[in-house]
C-alpha cells in the first residue's frame, strides 16, 4: 500500500517579470505547493510507504522543520508514532505546529544539527524505528520525482537549476532524476550556515557534501554562497515580482541569480522548496 497524501505534480511557474530582469527564461519549481508546504512529502511517501513494509512502528528523523512537519504528517497517515529530534530553539514555530497538530513527539536537543542527527541516528538504531533523513536511500529516489516532472513539463532538460544546498540531498535528487541529461547545477548556500535566518538550510556540516560537490563538478556549475542580506531581498522580489511567497532558505537559488549564475537567453528552473506560511513573521 502507498502512503501518501497526494504529493508532486508540483507547478512548473513561468517567471516573466524576473526573466527579464535576468536576461534569461527562468521557471519556479514550486515546492511549496505540496500537501505539508515542502518538498520533503515527495521522498517522505516513498520512505513511510517502505518502512511500513519492513514491519517499523516508529519513525525518526532530526530536522530544521521541513522534514519534521513532513515526516509526523506521514506517519499519522500509516498509522506510525513519530519522534522528531530539533535543535532547541532552531526549527521555525509552524513547523512544530504542523508537527503537534498531526501528533508527532518533539525531541529537543542542545547544540548544532549534527548532534540532532547523531541524536536521531541512536533513537532509530532501536528495533521497529526506521531513520527518514535524506541518508534515507527511499527519501532521494522519492525526491527524484521533481527532476522527472520538469522534465515532462518542459519537454527537455533546461540549461540550468538552482536550488538552496542545506544538507545536499535534494541536489542529489535532481542529478539522479535527470540522469544522463544534467543541466549546470548551482547549489546555493548560506554564508553563515551556522547562524543564518534562514533556519531550513542553517547545518554546519552538510551530510552529502562530497556528492553535491562532485555533481557540481561534472556539470560545470558551481557552489554559490549567499549572505542573510541576499537571501532576504530575494525572498521578497519574488514576492513581490511574481507573487510566490516562500521561506527563506527556499529563495536562495533566486539570490544566486541575483549574483549571475545564469545569462544570456539560458533556460533556468529554480527550485522554491518551501512555502512562505511556514517561516513564521
Ligand atoms: N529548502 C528547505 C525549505 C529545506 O527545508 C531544506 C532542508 C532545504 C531547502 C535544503 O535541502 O538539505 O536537501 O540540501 N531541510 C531539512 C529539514 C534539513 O530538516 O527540513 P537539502
Amino acid at each position: 500500500m502507498t502512503i501518501t497524501l497526494g504529493e508532486g505534480r508540483t507547478p512548473l511557474l513561468e517567471a516573466p517579470r524576473l526573466s527579464a530582469r535576468y536576461g534569461i527564461e527562468l521557471w519556479l519549481k514550486w515546492e511549496g505547493a505540496n500537501p505539508t508546504g515542502s518538498f520533503k512529502d515527495r521522498g517522505m511517501s516513498v520512505a513511510v510507504t517502505r518502512a511500513v513494509e519492513d514491519g517499523a512502528h516508529t519513525l525518526v528523523c532530526a530536522s530544521t522543520g521541513n522534514t519534521a512537519a513532513s515526516c509526523a504528517a506521514y506517519a499519522a497517515r500509516a498509522g506510525l508514532r513519530a519522534t522528531i529530534v530539533v535543535v532547541r530553539g532552531a526549527a521555525a514555530g509552524p513547523k512544530l505546529t504542523q508537527v503537534r497538530a498531526v501528533g508527532g513527539e518533539i525531541v529537543e536537543v542542545d547544540g548544532t544539527f549534527s548532534d540532532a542527527f547523531a541524536h536521531a541516528e541512536r533513537l532509530a538504531s532501536e528495533p521497529g524505528h526506521v531513520l527518514v533523513n535524506s541518508t534515507n536511500p527511499h527519501r532521494i529516489e522519492g525526491q527524484k520525482s521533481a527532476a522527472l516532472e520538469i522534465l515532462e513539463q518542459l519537454g527537455s532538460p533546461p540549461d540550468v537549476l538552482t536550488l538552496p544546498y542545506g544538507g545536499g540531498g535534494n541536489t542529489r535528487a535532481y542529478a539522479l532524476g535527470f540522469g544522463d541529461r544534467l543541466p549546470r547545477f548551482h547549489p546555493v548556500q548560506a554564508a553563515d550556515r551556522a547562524g543564518t535566518v534562514a533556519s531550513a538550510i542553517r547545518i554546519v556540516e552538510p551530510v552529502h557534501r562530497v556528492d553535491v560537490e562532485e555533481i557540481v563538478a561534472r556539470t560545470g556549475g558551481s557552489i554559490v554562497t549567499v549572505d542573510d542580506e541576499q537571501i532576504a531581498a530575494a525572498r521578497d522580489l519574488l514576492g513581490r515580482e511574481e507573487g510566490v511567497f516562500c521561506e527563506p532558505a527556499s529563495a536562495a537559488g533566486i539570490a544566486g541569480l541575483e549574483r549571475g549564475t545564469a545569462s544570456g537567453g539560458e533556460r533556468v528552473v529554480c527550485v522554491v522548496t518551501g512555502h512562505g506560511l511556514k517561516a513564521g513573521a
